[in-house]
């Protein structure tokens, strides 16, 4: 599959945000969408993502005759992808993914998906599958500690890659990522991530709006789910929301 045509902006206010306004405006993409800045980048969860110079931002904006639910099958290629982006700078070994779709490099969070989507007027879905890259700098003041690809650098990789290579390779990783999907389906992609995520089977604390469940993760479902097994022998399926893996 022929990676998505890309489109660098200086700066934005959001990458997702400009992908929504062209959906709306009935462009179907598939088009990257990628700014050296964001001035009102948005994370998770209504979360602000931090949008200084030097890190990558960029959003696919695509449009899918899938179902909503089969649709959000994105998210798991998007984190996929910038694993494999990583691999090529890092050390695979430190490359993972915390469920579902937080790439973590030596343990700590170095990339994040964002995915959004709509109805065309003209039907089918418009998805927007927005994906921050801290290629140079971490974010300070995040809940949890955050690196940056440039803090673990291999042995004979001198500088982390320009945003502009970092989306072409990017947007390289995710077709390849999107074809076996199409021509496979989901689950060789959930193979693929599962061997790649951690704390999918030890304790796992997952926050839901105001409630806090806290049990054993147990895998994930089919859908990708994550199974979460309660102090009172009951499963919770957990499709969205923060989950803290391993103790406290
Ligand atoms: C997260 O909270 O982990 C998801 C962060 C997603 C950030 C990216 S940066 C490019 C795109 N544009 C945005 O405003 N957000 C996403």
């Amino acid at each position: 599959m022929t990676p998505a045509p890309v489109l660098l902006f200086d700066q934005t206010d959001s990458t997702n945000a400009e992908a929504r306004r062209r959906a709306e405006a009935g462009e179907t993409g598939p088009l990257w969408i990628a700014a050296r800045r964001q001035t009102a980048g948005r994370g998770r969860r209504g979360r602000a993502w931090e949008s200084d110079t030097g890190n990558l931002f960029a959003t696919l904006l695509t449009t899918t005759r899938k179902p909503p639910a089969e649709a959000a099958q994105v998210t798991f290629l998007a984190a996929l992808a910038v694993a494999d982006l990583l691999d090529r700078y890092a050390p695979p070994s430190l490359v993972t993914i915390k469920w579902p779709n937080d790439v973590m490099l030596a343990g700590e969070k170095v990339a994040g998906v964002l995915v959004e989507s709509g109805v065309h007027a003209a039907g089918g879905l418009w998805l927007a599958v927005g994906i921050g890259v801290n290629l140079a700098h971490a974010p300070a003041g995040t809940e949890r500690p955050a690196t940056a690809l440039a803090q673990h650098l291999s042995a004979d990789v001198p500088a982390p890659p320009s945003v502009e290579v970092a989306a072409r390779e990017l947007a390289g990783c995710f077709a390849v990522w999107m074809e076996r999907w199409e021509t496979l389906g989901f689950q060789p992609v959930l193979d693929a991530w599962r061997a790649r995520t951690l704390g999918l089977d030890g304790p796992a604390t997952a926050r839901l709006g105001h409630e806090t469940i806290e049990g054993r993760a147990e895998g994930v479902a089919t859908d990708g789910a994550l199974r979460l097994r309660l102090a009172d022998g009951g499963l919770r399926l957990i499709s969205a929301g923060d989950v803290f893996f391993g103790e406290g």
